[in-house]
C-alpha cells in the first residue's frame, strides 16, 4: 500500500540521500560534488523548517521508503514587497522516487501534499526547475513555462 506521510528531522538522512540520487541521476560524477555535499544538504533542511516553512513528504510503499519532496517559501534571490495574498512564491524541489517505484503515481502523490502545503501557508504560486524526466508530471498538474532565462558561463560552452 501507499502512504505519503510528513517528514520529520529523523528523515533527514533519507532526505539527504534522495538529494544527492537526484543529482546522480542527472549524471553528476563523484568528483563534481562538493565533499560535504550531504553536510550542506542537512543543514538546508534544519534552516528551512526554522526559517521557510519547509516541509517533506516522505513516500512509503508496503512500508519501504521509495520517494520523497520538499517545499518552502524560497530564500528569495529578491526583497519581498507585495503583500501576502497578491502574490507569495512556494517552490517545489527535491521531487525523487525510486527507480523501480516509478510510473505507478507516487510522483503525483508527492506533488499533490506539496502543492497543498503551499496553499496552506498561503503561496499565490508554485514555482520549480524540472528535470526533463519530471516534465510530463508537473505538466499533468497544469505548471507552464516561464520567462526565466539563462546564460552559461563556463569556458567554451
Ligand atoms: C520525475 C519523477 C519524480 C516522476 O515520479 P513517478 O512516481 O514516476 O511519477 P508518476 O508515476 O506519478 O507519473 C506522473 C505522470 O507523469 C507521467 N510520466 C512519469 N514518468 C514518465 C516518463 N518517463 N515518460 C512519460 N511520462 C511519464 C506519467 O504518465 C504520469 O501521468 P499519468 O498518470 O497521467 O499517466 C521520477 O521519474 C524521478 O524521481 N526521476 C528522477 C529524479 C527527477 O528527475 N526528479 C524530478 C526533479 S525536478
Amino acid at each position: 500500500m501507499l502512504t505519503i506521510r510528513l517528514a520529520t528531522p529523523s528523515d533527514d538522512d533519507v532526505l539527504v540521500s534522495h538529494y544527492v540520487a537526484l543529482w546522480r541521476s542527472y549524471g553528476t560524477a563523484d568528483h563534481e560534488f562538493e565533499p560535504d555535499a550531504r553536510e550542506r544538504t542537512s543543514h538546508f533542511l534544519r534552516e528551512g523548517r526554522a526559517r521557510h516553512h519547509l516541509k517533506a513528504f516522505i513516500a512509503t510503499f508496503d512500508g519501504k521508503i521509495v520517494g520523497s519532496v520538499c517545499c518552502e517559501e524560497p530564500r528569495s534571490p529578491y526583497p519581498i514587497v507585495l503583500r501576502k495574498p497578491v502574490s507569495r512564491v512556494g517552490y517545489v524541489g527535491s521531487m525523487f522516487v525510486e527507480d523501480d517505484a516509478r510510473g505507478r503515481g507516487i510522483g503525483k502523490r508527492l506533488l499533490e501534499r506539496a502543492i497543498g502545503h503551499l496553499r496552506e501557508i498561503g503561496c499565490t504560486q508554485v514555482v520549480l526547475h524540472s528535470s526533463t524526466a519530471g516534465r510530463p508530471l508537473y505538466e499533468g498538474f497544469g505548471f507552464g513555462r516561464t520567462g526565466e532565462m539563462s546564460l552559461s558561463l563556463k569556458p567554451g560552452s
